[in-house]
């Protein structure tokens, strides 16, 4: 099926409102072609960047979250880290302009204190230039784990002296850091693994969850509306009996 047809068909049915990506298979993408890993980062920043432009142009989506770098990938060799943060830094620096000008919201999810200062500022500068746009909300996460999120919403709890009779499922969902996000609908793993690895955890409840074995650098446009294809074939009856 062309992609245009692919597109007319899952415009027509109900689409979910944030679909979050655990975005994996960079090294073994670069293993199987005899590149050496950076080279495997480098080609799915690039997949990154053709999956926000589609989303920015098309409009089929208004919150996707990317899952960049996780509190337990500090366990890299450094200088595979380094990398993944100069590369980071360098989209952000390069793309600001076509993201801010295509009414892309960037946001980031994580705690940004250990990340080098170059890439905190480029980010900052990023989410400022961006504030007002809506036509796509970016959240990249980085530097995240899901459960750092509920400690970190356990702590903000707690700091507001919240009595424990008050702390109610919906006011602690908006004391998390995805707290002004709306709950992710789909959640895509792509390189072949069956687990959520430390992602989104409490806003993974309802969530429908689509893994595929294509390398993260491999997912394109098609990919992805083959996910959205496979979610709007699914009853999501969140706990009740569905009629
Ligand atoms: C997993 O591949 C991928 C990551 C560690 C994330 C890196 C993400 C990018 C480079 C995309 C950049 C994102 C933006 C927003 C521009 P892996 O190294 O775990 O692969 P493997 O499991 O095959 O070793």
């Amino acid at each position: 099926m062309s992609l245009d047809k692919l597109l007319d068909e899952v415009r027509a049915r109900p689409l979910p409102r944030h679909v979050a990506l655990i975005m994996d298979g960079n090294g073994r993408w670069a293993k199987r072609k005899g590149l050496a890993r950076a080279e495997g980062h480098r080609q799915g920043a690039l997949a990154a960047e053709r999956l926000i432009r589609f989303l920015g142009k098309e409009r089929l989506v208004p919150y996707i979250t990317l899952f960049a770098f996780s509190t337990e990938n500090w366990s890299r060799p450094r200088e595979e880290i380094e990398f993944l943060f100069r590369l980071l830094e360098g989209f952000i620096r390069e793309k600001l302009r076509e993201l801010a000008e295509a009414g892309v919201r960037l946001r980031l999810l994580g705690d940004p204190r250990p990340l080098p200062a170059r890439l905190r500022a480029a980010i900052e500068e990023a989410v400022a230039a961006t504030v007002g746009n809506d036509a796509l909300h970016l959240t990249v996460a980085l530097n995240f784990g899901g459960r750092w999120a509920i400690l970190e919403g356990v702590r903000r709890a707690l700091s507001q002296g919240i009595s424990p009779d008050k702390l109610e499922e919906e006011s602690f969902r908006r004391l998390l850091p995805s707290g002004e996000l709306p709950e992710p609908d789909l959640i895509i793993r792509t390189g072949g693994h069956l687990r959520l690895s430390n992602f989104f955890l409490w806003e993974a409840a309802y969530a429908e969850l689509y893994f595929t074995p294509i390398l993260w650098p491999d997912f394109d446009e098609r990919a992805f509306l083959e996910a959205i294809r496979d979610f709007q074939g699914r009853t999501r009856n969140f706990g009740r009996v569905v009629p």
